[in-house]
């Protein structure tokens, strides 16, 4: 396992400007590179603010593909849609081309069909991701039964409510260009460290030390217990 490189930042504000400029600079690559960019976002809260100042970049947005690394199996106007998150954030900002997981059908039918919406665009660019304070990545949940092989998009269940869910597989993450992973507080300081404790290990079991080498965009208090791994 590629150890990740990892970026601390002082507050949650900072972590969000520096990981919109490096996800606009990883976009504008693409683009430069095919003309082209696509990018997973991730869901819940703390991608909001890195969404509000991705919005300000200068970017070509009629030339990005947005997807999503996960969907909560509501409707798209529910307080739990990932993808209403993102539109408030981020979509209703910017003339992107956005892929929805259609949280509102049953979640095997929405895997199926984001599935084949996503399989000709494989590999994303990039896909951004959180941690729950379980090591959850996406809806990739600890414990949870492992993914078919070659499957793009499985439905899941989540231990918390809205427990149906869409997501992305570990290949489908894995085989991104880029990842990167934002977290924030000191409620998840421990989790990380745990996380990059297990990046050593022949089989890593928490889920977001499953998903390839990451950039990692983490503020100091969520850090705070990286030090004495890192050093
Ligand atoms: C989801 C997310 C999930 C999230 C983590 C962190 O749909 O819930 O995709 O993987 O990134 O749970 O959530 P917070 O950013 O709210 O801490």
């Amino acid at each position: 396992m590629t150890l990740p490189e990892i970026h601390r930042f002082a507050d949650p504000a900072a972590l969000a400007d520096g990981a919109a400029d490096r996800v606009a600079a990883l976009l504008a690559a693409a683009i430069s590179a095919r003309g082209r960019a696509s990018i997973a976002l991730s869901g819940a809260s703390t991608p909001q603010e890195t969404h509000r100042r991705l919005a300000a970049r200068p970017l070509d947005w009629s030339r990005i593909d947005v997807y999503f690394g996960d969907e909560r199996c509501v409707p798209p106007d529910d307080p739990a849609s990932n993808y209403r998150m993102a539109r408030e954030s981020l979509l209703d900002h910017v003339p992107a081309c956005v892929h929805r997981i259609e949280g509102e059908l049953a979640a095997a039918e929405g895997a199926a069909r984001y599935a084949a919406e996503l399989e000709p665009a494989l590999p994303l660019d990039v896909v951004m991701l959180g941690m729950g304070d379980d090591g959850h990545t996406a809806s990739l949940f600890p414990g949870a039964p492992e993914p078919p092989p070659g499957a793009i998009a499985v439905a899941t269940e989540s231990p918390v409510r809205p427990r149906d869910r869409v997501t992305l597989t570990y290949e489908t993450i894995r085989a991104a260009g880029a990842r990167v992973l934002l977290v924030c507080g000191a409620g998840k300081a421990a989790r990380l460290a745990e996380v990059y404790g297990e990046l050593m290990a022949a089989h890593p079991q928490l889920p977001i030390a499953r998903v390839g080498q990451a950039i990692w965009m983490v503020d100091e208090a969520a850090a705070s217990q990286l030090a004495r791994r890192t050093m």
